[in-house]
């Protein structure tokens, strides 16, 4: 299938206006480039509940902090359209720099909710706000829609979906499932950084999120004690720098202290490898 690539925000907004406006729905995949299987899923997702599918691909300075890998996040626009095009995508928004930010990146005005807190919140100052700004542009740009977002980066599913509500945008934010490579490592553009060795021991981020739900899935649990367990199993790698590994409540993302059986909890890692910093997380229902 072809697909056409639009570079302005203008052009973006008058081709989706005229869908809209003839009755036809328009769902909507923010990325940024050098897609996946995981980025595919997202766009079958689109491609399966509405009638014409966008893919964003922009690599967003402002979500970046200082030293992390703005200047080598990998890119592959040839490979991107390919993949979009083949899974059915009618529509790839790849804007530069100044077309996102024509007034500069210095002053990001959308107020991020206190779900992007802790975590990676806290680890990456700044991350959250880059990332709430880019997407109220792309929402803006798009207008309304359905748009689709990985369980994967679970925090930001849900820092998205509290601005979607705080600001009343026209706007379904669907969370869909994590794909994942055979032996459970969760895809990411960022695995490319690992080495032979690193790629070998990453599954560990999956193996230890089983465990502990697991665990957390027995009655009589005790969270500081799971948590425990997932990070001895996460440092059991000579590779691994473990991070955190938590067991939350999905709404707030703050520990899950109150053990009623039957509550939605999540589980979620973050684990340096060499180069890479790697995040996976698991629901699971309090036992
Ligand atoms: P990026 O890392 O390119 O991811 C784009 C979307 O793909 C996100 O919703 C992410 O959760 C999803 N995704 C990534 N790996 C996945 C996997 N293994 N399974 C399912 N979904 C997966 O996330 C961003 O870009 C940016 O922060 C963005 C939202 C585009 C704002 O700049």
């Amino acid at each position: 299938m072809t697909i056409e690539v639009v570079a302005t925000r203008a052009l973006l907004t008058e081709r989706l206006d005229a869908v809209r406006s003839s009755g036809a729905s328009v769902g909507f995949v923010p990325t940024m480039g050098y897609l996946h299987e995981g980025h595919g899923s997202l766009v079958d997702a689109s491609v399966a509940s509405t009638d014409l599918t966008v893919v964003s691909v922009f690599v967003n300075p402002l979500q970046f902090g200082a030293g992390e890998d703005l200047g080598s996040y990998p890119r592959d626009l040839d490979a991107d359209l390919e993949l979009c095009g083949s899974r059915g995508a009618s529509l790839l928004f790849h804007p530069g720099v100044e077309e996102v930010y024509p007034t500069g990146t210095a002053l990001p005005a959308v107020p991020v909710g206190d779900v992007a807190g802790p975590l990676e919140g806290e680890r990456r100052p700044g991350h959250f706000a880059g990332v709430v700004e880019v997407v109220a542009r792309l929402f803006r740009a798009v207008g309304p829609c359905r748009a689709f977002f990985g369980q994967k980066d679970f925090q930001q599913l849900q820092v998205v979906r509290r601005m979607v509500v705080d600001l009343g945008l026209p706007v379904d934010a669907v969370g869909c499932p994590t794909s994942r490579e055979h032996d459970g490592l969760a895809r990411s553009s960022r695995n490319v950084y690992l080495t032979g060795a690193e790629r070998a021991a990453a599954p560990v981020l999956h193996r230890a999120l089983q465990a502990g739900a697991a665990a957390v899935a027995l009655p009589g649990w005790d969270r500081t004690e799971v948590e425990a367990m997932m990070v001895g199993m996460l440092a059991g790698e000579p590779t691994a720098s473990p991070e955190y590994a938590v067991v939350v409540d999905p709404d707030t993302l703050l520990p899950a202290d109150d053990p009623t059986s039957g509550r939605d909890l999540r589980l979620l890692v973050a684990c340096g490898f060499g180069r890479a910093r790697l995040i996976d997380n698991v629901g699971v229902v309090a036992g």
